[in-house]
């Protein structure tokens, strides 16, 4: 279908954002869900798309947003998630052991946020008509390489996202019956306002780790990948890496 409706979770910033842009500007009609409502509005309206206030760590108003973007006459058939947190600290610190709460807090919206929005959406991407090659939906979650090559310091925000990375395939394999895809993609370093907060030398400094392009990635890049999950029936239980051949150092 050339017109499909879509809601991007996490898309009033960043990489988000820029996935709900491209997947509007490709005709289809995006619902931008998050919990900042006032930057979420902002992009809906720019986008011709509406919003809806979500946090992904809770059922009720993931449930809702599902809910208000399913009603689209043939049914929701994309969702993103993008929405994420940063966390970092040494498993041992100055003060001792890292609080419990901090892995807590990190995990339950990168992991639990992540699976909450699957099974919400596959919920009602398993009740839409198939089209084409019995197709019903796809969803696409963002992992990150801290999946893979985690730095000192990351091993909350590796946990998070290595969870997001292994539950792919068996989310694939679980809705395969139904017609509904699942991947994920696990992005290296991007310019969003996760990294606008640092020094300009500082990005300069991280865009010159990446072996090419020698940059930061922009967040289009991600969205065009996006998109390209979404128009590829093929592309389902993976995760791709888009990270210019970028193997992160301890530190
Ligand atoms: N920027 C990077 O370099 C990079 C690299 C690897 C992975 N990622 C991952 O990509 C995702 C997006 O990152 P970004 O750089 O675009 O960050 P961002 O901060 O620009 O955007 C994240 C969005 O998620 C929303 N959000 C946070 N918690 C939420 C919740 N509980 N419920 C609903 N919305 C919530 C925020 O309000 C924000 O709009 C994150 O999962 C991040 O870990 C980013």
């Amino acid at each position: 279908m050339k017109s499909q409706a879509a809601i991007v979770f996490g898309g009033a910033s960043g990489l988000g954002e820029a996935t709900a842009r491209k997947l509007a500007d490709a005709g289809h009609s995006v619902t931008v869900a998050d919990l900042n409502q006032e930057k979420g509005e902002l992009v809906a309206e720019e986008i011709g798309g509406a919003f809806v206030t979500a946090d992904v760590t809770e059922e009720d108003s993931t449930r809702a947003a599902v809910a208000a973007a399913s009603e689209a006459e043939h049914g929701l058939r994309v969702c993103v998630n993008c929405a994420g947190v940063g966390a970092a600290g040494r498993i041992v610190g100055k003060d001792g052991a890292a609080p419990l709460d901090g892995y807590r807090w990190a995990i339950n919206i990168n992991l639990i946020g992540t699976i909450n929005v699957l099974r919400l959406a596959a919920e009602s991407m398993v009740g839409n008509e198939p089209v084409e090659d019995m197709q019903r939906g796809v969803c696409i979650n963002t992992a990150s390489i801290a999946a893979y090559d985690g730095q000192i310091g990351q091993t909350a925000y590796a946990a998070t996202k290595g969870g997001v990375v292994s539950l792919t395939l068996p989310a694939a394999r679980d809705l395969s019956r139904s017609g509904v895809r699942v991947m994920t993609i696990a992005p290296g370093l991007f310019d969003t306002p996760l990294l606008a907060l640092l020094p300009e030398e500082a990005r300069k400094a991280l865009g010159d780790t990446v072996p090419f392009p020698a940059r930061l990635g922009l967040p289009e890049e991600f969205g065009a990948l996006a998109l390209q999950i979404v128009e590829n029936p093929m592309l389902n239980g993976e995760v791709i890496r888009l990270d210019g051949a970028l193997r992160m150092a301890p530190k």
